[in-house]
């Protein structure tokens, strides 16, 4: 049996195809391109049940990651988060099976870590020595950190407005750090400029193909976490809406391995109220989205005014009879509060932005209250100390509290 099955990459839009044992960013035509697998070759020699006795790391799905050779694996022991039951949220929303799949736990505090472990595990087995990208906080993080573990030199360019403890993580890491008075947008136009002067590997959103495979992973476990019967819904918070394109991959593989039967979870894609281009081109029946100007959120990995793979979201959103939902500011950080609060669990504004819309489907009816709801918590609340302010009273020494 092969370490992977990895047969080719496969442009989405125009079918073009590229053999995988080369650096590949981009198809010819400008979208981004997929990792095919020979699943029907690993159809016949693997069972589901062989998982079983697997490390519980998702590196247990290694036959449908695109590395080859196990000796290029990059880890830190990323993957096999808990799937959590909320049934006091559950009970305020009127949704008998609410479940969180909490990325908070995976190394870097938010689920970045599964995009990077694979993709510089797979920029590792290529041959890349320097990579470049521009990010929100968190995927510059895990990718600082884990490029770091290859021995990868990495250039990382984020907004200055970034959460602070995310440029901690990257220089740390040793890498090349640079702040930019901008949005990602403007991060990704110089990361464009560097990486074409110097020839690094361009390791932005989507601009190669094996993040995504990473990202993948999170829709695996969740399957396999629910005993391979899948969910009527998931959410997930949506920026460049890697996450939710994984997971819909994810899915569609484990079907043509006959692993899972029946529909597939209608897909929801959230974005904040300041920055929800996704939602508008859903809401007109568009294909793509337009640049969302002058975009604002405190959930900030999800402030993408445009993301390249938007058609690729919003195909995963409507061939799952999904939708996209808007949340405000407001919504979220009441959201996160109340999540702490009835189930203990301190969310980062992406998930609680996920979780709101939650609530606002299940008011709406468009979530009914027998089914099964997964929603992604895409990382840790303690990343972003300042998006919750508190001000408790001050006790001066020997003083009681009365
Ligand atoms: C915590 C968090 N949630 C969600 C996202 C959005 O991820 P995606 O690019 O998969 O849409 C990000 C991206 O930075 C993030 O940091
Ligand atoms: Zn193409």
């Amino acid at each position: 049996m092969n370490y992977s099955y990895l047969s080719h990459l496969e442009c989405p839009k125009c079918g073009e195809t590229y053999p995988a044992d080369e650096v590949r960013q981009l198809c010819a035509c400008g979208s981004p391109l997929l990792v095919r697998y020979k699943l029907d070759e690993l159809k016949n020699v693997l069972d589901k049940k062989m998982l079983l006795s697997r490390k519980p790391d998702l590196w247990r799905y290694h036959e449908l990651l695109p590395i080859t050779d196990e000796a290029n694996v990059v880890t830190l022991g990323e993957g096999m988060t808990p799937l959590l039951a909320l049934p006091r949220l559950g009970a305020e929303y009127g949704i008998t099976s609410l479940l969180m799949k909490d990325e908070s736990l995976v190394p870097s505090g938010s689920f970045k870590a599964r995009g990077a472990a694979v993709g510089v595990s797979k920029a590792k087995e290529l041959g890349v020595t320097g990579l470049a990208m521009p990010t929100n906080g968190n995927a510059g993080a895990a990718w600082a950190l884990y490029a770091a573990r290859a021995g990868i030199e990495a250039t990382i360019v984020m907004p200055q407005d970034a959460p602070v403890i995310t440029r901690s993580e990257v220089a740390l890491s040793g890498a090349r750090l640079y702040l930019v008075n901008g949005l990602i947008s403007d991060a990704g136009k110089i990361v464009a400029r560097e990486v074409a002067d110097k020839g690094l590997f361009d390791a932005s959103t989507l601009k190669e193909p094996y993040r995504i495979e990473g990202k993948k992973t999170m829709g695996l476990e969740i399957a396999e976490q629910l005993g391979w019967e899948l969910p009527d819904v998931i959410l997930y918070p949506t920026g460049g809406g890697v996450g939710l394109i994984g997971i819909h991959k994810a899915l569609l593989e484990l079907q043509a391995l006959g692993w899972v039967q029946g529909k597939l979870p209608r897909l929801v894609a959230v974005q904040a109220e300041g920055c929800a281009p996704i939602v508008k081109a859903w809401e007109q029946r568009q294909a793509q989205s337009e640049f969302w100007p002058n975009s604002e959120t405190l959930a900030f990995g999800i402030n993408v005014p445009k993301a390249l793979g938007d058609f690729l979201v919003l195909q995963a959103v409507y061939e799952t009879e999904g939708a996209a939902v808007a949340v405000s500011d407001a919504e979220m950080s009441a959201e996160q509060a109340r999540i702490a609060r009835l189930e203990g669990a301190f969310i980062c504004p992406e998930g609680a932005a996920a979780f709101a819309a939650a609530r606002k489907l299940a008011a709406s009816g468009w979530i009914a209250a027998g089914e099964k709801v997964v929603v992604l918590n895409t990382g840790a609340g303690i990343k972003y100390p300042d998006t919750v302010q508190v001000n408790p009273p001050l006790l001066q020494i020997g003083e009681f509290i009365g």
